[in-house]
């Protein structure tokens, strides 16, 4: 019998192309990750019309229906593991997640930044980059951690920042790696590759340096 499938949540707030390069890349019956169900804190918004399309759960944990920010974390913490992931992928998700959530998921929550961390977590990246003068920007896949953007690096990618370029280009570029890096990322995973011990991110049990693999196209 084949092994059983990692079973990835994806939590999403928005237009969700990275959500779809992940349901493009794991919707074979033998690839080695099911994305088992799509999380918005946002109704209505475009990840969970592609996940409908590919026939995945959705649910919405509106954050305006909470009190505050640890009922909220509550209510998603619950959503989230009635789904029974083995791995939960955050993908353009805009709430900062509380101590709890974090430490109930730690070692299986990962997520995609558009930045070459550490440099620029937070917001505004692009923009930052330019604004900064840098010869590139990027993305960067890390396991998450009660530190904002701030947990080990998984994975990588850097792009060319051009001389004409606003944040909406430089985001766009940037998108384009982010479509391969959360995939490659996802995978790693499923397959048993990648793991958190100590805080450390280990690929085939080796360390793996602290911006993460680098990628190249
Ligand atoms: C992506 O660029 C992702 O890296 C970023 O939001 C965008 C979502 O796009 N995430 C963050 O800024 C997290 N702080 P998508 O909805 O098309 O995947």
């Amino acid at each position: 019998m084949a092994e059983a499938r990692c079973r990835v949540v994806v939590l999403i707030s928005g237009t969700g192309t990275n959500l779809q390069a992940l349901l493009d890349t794991f919707a074979a019956a033998d690839s080695p990750a099911e994305i088992v169900g799509v999380v918005s804190n946002r109704p209505g918004v475009g990840g969970l019309e592609r996940a409908a399309r590919a026939g995945v759960a959705t649910a919405v944990v509106d954050h305006r229906d909470f009190p505050d920010r640890a009922a909220f974390d509550a209510a998603l913490l619950d959503k989230v593991a009635s789904f029974a992931p083995d791995l939960v992928a955050l993908a353009g998700f805009m709430r900062i997640l509380g101590a709890e959530f974090v430490r109930h998921f730690a070692g299986r929550l990962i997520n995609i930044h558009p930045s070459l961390l550490p440099r620029y977590p937070g917001l505004d990246t692009h923009k930052r980059a330019i604004e900064a003068g840098d010869s590139h920007g990027g993305a960067t896949v890390h396991f998450v951690t009660e530190e904002l953007d701030g947990g080990p690096a998984i994975v990588q990618a850097a792009v060319p920042i051009l001389p004409d370029d606003d944040p909406g280009a430089l985001a766009a570029r940037v998108l384009t790696v982010e479509h391969q890096i959360y995939p490659l990322a996802v995978e790693w995973f499923a397959s048993g590759r990648l793991a958190l011990r100590d805080g450390q991110a280990l690929l085939d049990r080796q360390p793996l340096p602290a911006g993460g693999y680098r990628f190249e196209e």
